[in-house]
């Protein structure tokens, strides 16, 4: 963060002090000070900003040192607001389930209208808007999901039999190199954007994909930024790819795409209905779709495929397991001819699931927020409640179930059949010798669950069927361990800290 941005959050708290001072119940050696219903504060010396910094660098094991001191719930002063964490994973259900105290919703209509730039949707202007735009979250799943899932494949096909396995024999080609990270965005990217945009009327591919994604890259890097509300217009150059690409989606050019999902279409129509929308606005409500169904794919295809290629022997038992499969329905793959695998075939592809999922517990950091509407005691489980304040924030950082030692034995270490047990997926996790209800959340709970979750997994599936399928893979010689960087922690899906160096050669079957 730049030192005038650290000067203005600085200058803003002093005034938020000022005006609206607030006293906690703060620990000492000796005991506690404050309300001893509530639960501990754990502030920071610097004015508003708390322990944001601390936070920021490494919040799963700030969370993991704090808990040893203060146990399963403490309050925390990050940038203005009080975040009170829930640490232990029984109390999660209280928290995932509970009623009209606690908003899933206030945090995101709130932070997502300034970062992508469009109109609040909760507005007097916009009458039902909120609502509809949530129904439309449906028709990304259940039945909708089949027509999805064979325009993905067909795209995704199309880009990686473009750009990487090309007319030649297999025979002529040798080992390529690339990095793996570019290599999973380039494909994820346009696969993603042509299955829920659609293409250009008059080509199978938009040309100006290498400036979307160049632009998209720029305004992610700054993404935690805008998340903590610091103003578009103090990053001059995060605005000016916001605003291209909004501009992509302007409806007279949508309107000459096709292929375009359901899902799509159906929130043109709607925003269509509404007079008070500019087209700007109904094309920044585009755009944030675009953020959301790539920002966390991307990294999860990166993650799955990396710890597939550096353990041989998982990647060789996924490859098999999908061969398996194809096998099972008549089909005999050849790496000259285009493959196809359906919803029904890739339910079956259990150790692939497993595969991913253990991906997704290794790589994924989202914070899970509520906000409470009252001031109100929490109960937390049959014994335990806190004093919660109106305006504060209730927080669930399923990172720190994910690395629990007790609940994923050696929680480091990527096993890609964890997640089997006797031939089935293996739903059965344990800590104090209790079953627990939540064990995997890399795509948040309750009410605002993200609503690609089914479309995200057997997107991944199908990149990485098509890649194991179609290629020998390894790393490049020399290629060291990558690991995730922290910086991101809170927003979802970590990224590594460097990309890595890998080989690809066209499999000859
Ligand atoms: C592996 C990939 C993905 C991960 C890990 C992921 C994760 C998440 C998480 C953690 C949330 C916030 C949930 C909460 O606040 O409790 C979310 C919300 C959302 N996701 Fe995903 N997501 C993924 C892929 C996708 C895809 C492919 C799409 C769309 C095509 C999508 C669309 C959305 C939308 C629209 C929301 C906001 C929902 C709302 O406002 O209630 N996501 N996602």
């Amino acid at each position: 963060m730049s030192p005038l941005l650290l000067l203005l959050l600085g200058l803003l708290s002093l005034i938020v002090c000022v005006l609206r001072g607030r006293r906690r119940s703060v620990r000492f050696d000796s005991g506690w000070f404050g309300r001893e219903d509530e639960p501990p504060l754990i502030t920071g010396w610097i004015p508003f900003i708390g322990k944001a910094l601390e936070f920021g660098r490494d919040a799963h094991t700030f969370l993991k040192e704090h808990r040893k001191t203060f146990g399963d719930i403490f309050t925390v002063h990050i940038a203005g607001k009080y975040m009170t964490f829930i640490m232990d994973p029984f109390m999660y259900p209280n928290i995932i389930k509970h009623g009209r105290q606690l908003d899933f919703h206030q945090f995101s209509d709130k932070v997502a209208p300034s970062t992508f730039g469009y109109p609040p949707l909760v507005n007097r202007k916009l009458p039902g808007l909120h609502t509809e735009m949530f129904r439309t979250f449906q028709l990304l799943q259940g039945d909708n999901l089949g027509p999805l899932t064979e325009s993905t494949m067909g795209n995704l096909m199309l880009v990686f039999r473009q750009d990487h396995i090309g007319e030649a024999p297999s025979a002529e080609r040798g080992w390529l190199s690339g990095s793996m990270y570019e290599f999973c965005n380039s494909v994820m990217f346009e696969a993603t954007f042509l299955t829920i945009y659609g293409k250009p009327a008059s080509a199978s591919r938009h040309s100006e994909m290498g400036g979307l994604r160049a632009d998209f890259l720029r305004f992610d890097n700054m993404f935690p930024l805008l998340i903590a509300q610091v103003p578009i217009r103090l990053l001059r150059q995060t605005k000016a790819s916001r605003d291209k690409m909004i501009n992509y989606f302007l409806p007279h050019r949508m309107s000459c795409w096709s292929n375009t999902s359901q899902f799509i279409r159906r929130r043109l129509e709607l925003l269509d209905q509404y007079d008070s929308l500019r087209d700007v606005d109904k094309a920044a409500h585009h755009f944030a779709i675009l953020w959301a169904s790539v920002a966390n794919t991307v990294p999860v295809s990166f993650w799955a495929m990396y710890y597939l290629v550096s353990n041989p022997e998982a990647l060789e038992a996924v490859r098999q397991e999908i061969l398996d499969v194809l096998k099972l329905s008549g089909v005999d793959f050849s790496s000259t001819k285009d493959v196809t695998l359906h919803k029904d075939q890739l339910d079956k592809l259990i150790y692939l699931e497993s595969a991913i999922s253990e991906s997704l517990r290794l790589s994924s950091a989202s914070i899970n927020i509520r906000v409470a509407q009252e001031d109100f005691s929490l109960r937390l489980d049959g014994e335990r409640s806190v004093a919660v304040r109106k305006g504060d924030i209730i927080a669930l950082y399923p990172q720190s179930l994910h690395m629990d030692p007790e609940i994923y034995e050696e929680p480091q270490t990527f096993r890609f059949d964890r997640f089997i047990q006797d031939g089935r997926e293996k739903t059965d996790f344990y800590k104090d010798g209790q079953k627990l209800k939540y064990y995997l959340m890399p795509f948040g709970s309750g009410s605002t669950m993200c609503p690609g979750r089914y479309f995200a997994i057997n997107e991944i599936k199908q990149f990485l069927c098509l890649l194991l399928l179609y290629f020998d893979l390894q790393l490049e010689d020399g290629e060291t361990k990558t690991t995730a960087d922290s910086s991101r922690a809170g927003l979802g899906i970590l990224q590594p800290t460097a990309d890595v160096r890998f080989r690809y050669r066209l499999r000859t079957v």
